[in-house]
């Protein structure tokens, strides 16, 4: 069998690597890909969003399943368009991929199906918001309608930054026209979590949870990411908690989708805020978490070729999933300046001794060949995972394999998966 999965960062690497593995692959392409997965996959010189391009390299070279990685595919239709050809792919189609490229419409969503989410108000005058916000007064957030790659949300404590980000959410159009509507939310605390799914829209499988590391800065600090970090599991996701994500968030959505005769075959990532114990749906993305997709991939047992293809063809209800007990944390390597401007075509040296290791994994995100030299090219590098008994092993073990690993300007936060170990102490202390 063939296999084409389309992206170029961290997490299309773990999706390549992962499914490299399963004994019913023959060959795996990825378009376009990076400098680590080109060592595993042919890359192609094809744009992700290159739709007619995909289409036409699926036709010609009988690929059996495609698998999408980023949203921007997604949310422009590459389902809709490869199943009208029949060809098999994994991901939701355009009306499904409105839950992450429309906030309004998942707000909505959550609304009409009753899932636990902030309380909110949408507009698409400016004046209004304004109005509605000095009324609510802060904290609050605002949020840019449509896709701004992580950067459209503002946790704002005042009033006068809120309009600050209203401002340049609509009237300096700092998104385009994913800022013509905003949504103005509720300030949620507690603790953050992703909790994601399978689903070919009958059956759900699960998938492992995972915290991610959004801010560029140790304690959380400065400005939003894509992700700087991320381990699995979450111990803040309990059993019981992981049963009441499921009955109060998960199922109405796959009955919302039912009822809106949405036609959803693939992932749904619900990121969480967990408050006074009980979740609330912050937003949901239509694909896998990146970077939570390396330490989850890294402890699944199970053959992820079967299991997106079923998905893609609807039988999820005939696939086992499962588990290994250990834990994985991933921490990012970014360069210098993400996550505004950033530099490029730094040499990135030391991978060459943490080839091979069973438990370490050097994830590709930003990084390219240039005359046989690797060289970073994207704001997120590498993402270093590794495999460890409990969470404490695994980030000792992803720490100790940074330090053999140099470029100009490397930067990582260090104290991705504190806050999990910390819990754990304190669990095991009561
Ligand atoms: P989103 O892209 O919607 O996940 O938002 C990005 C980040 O903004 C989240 O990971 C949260 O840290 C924060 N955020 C979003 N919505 C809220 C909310 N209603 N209350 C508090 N923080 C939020
Ligand atoms: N790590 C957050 C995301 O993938 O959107």
């Amino acid at each position: 069998m063939k296999v084409l999965v389309i992206g170029s960062g961290g997490r299309e690497h773990a999706l390549v690597w992962k499914l490299s593995q399963s004994p019913r692959i023959d060959k795996v392409y990825c378009a376009p890909g990076n400098a680590g997965i080109s060592e595993i996959a042919e890359c192609l010189d094809i744009k992700a969003n290159d739709i007619d391009a995909l289409l036409n390299f699926v036709k010609y070279d009988w690929i059996d399943l495609t698998v999408v990685g980023p949203e921007a595919p997604l949310t422009a239709g590459i389902v809709d368009a490869f199943v009208k050809e029949e060809r098999r792919i994994f991901g939701p189609d355009k009306s499904g991929a409105r839950l992450e490229g429309s906030k309004v419409f998942a707000k909505d969503f959550m609304l009409k199906y009753g899932i636990p989410t902030a309380e909110y108000k949408t507009f698409s005058s400016y004046l209004h918001a304004e109005e509605y916000i000095r009324l609510k007064g802060a904290p609050l957030v605002i949020k840019a309608d449509g896709l701004a790659a992580g950067k459209g949300v503002f946790v704002c404590e005042t009033v006068d930054e809120a309009i600050d980000s209203l401002k340049l959410i609509m009237k300096e159009k700092a998104f385009g026209a994913a800022g013509s509507k905003v949504v103005v939310e509720q300030c949620l605390r507690g603790e953050e979590a992703s909790f994601m799914i399978l689903t070919d829209g009958k059956t759900v499988v699960p998938l492992a949870s995972a915290q991610d590391h959004k801010t560029i800065f140790d304690g959380d600090k400065g400005p939003n990411t894509g992700g700087m970090g991320a381990y699995s599991p979450a111990p803040v996701i309990t059993k019981s908690l992981q049963v009441k994500i499921m009955k109060t968030v998960i199922a109405p959505i796959i009955k919302g989708l039912s009822r809106e005769r949405i036609n959803y075959r693939g992932v749904i990532y619900a990121g969480l805020m967990i408050s006074n114990g009980k979740p609330y749906v912050l937003e949901f993305n239509c694909r896998f978490g990146d970077p939570e997709a390396q330490p989850i991939l890294m402890r699944l047992e199970s053959d992820l070729f079967e299991m997106l293809k079923a998905t893609a063809e609807g039988r999820l209800k005939e696939v086992k999933v499962s588990w290994k007990d250990d834990s994985a944390v991933c921490v990012v390597l970014s360069s210098k300046g993400y996550p505004d401007k950033y530099e490029k075509g730094k040499e990135i040296k030391g991978l060459e001794d943490l080839k091979g290791k069973k438990d370490i994994m050097v994830f590709h995100a930003g990084t390219s060949l240039n005359n046989g030299k690797l060289v970073t090219s994207g704001g997120r590098v590498l993402g270093v995972t590794a495999l460890g008994k409990d969470i404490s092993a695994a980030k000792d073990k992803a720490y100790d394999a940074i330090s053999k690993i140099h470029f100009d300007g490397m930067h990582y936060r260090k104290d991705i998966a504190d806050k999990a170990i910390k819990k754990l102490k304190v669990e095991s202390e009561k």
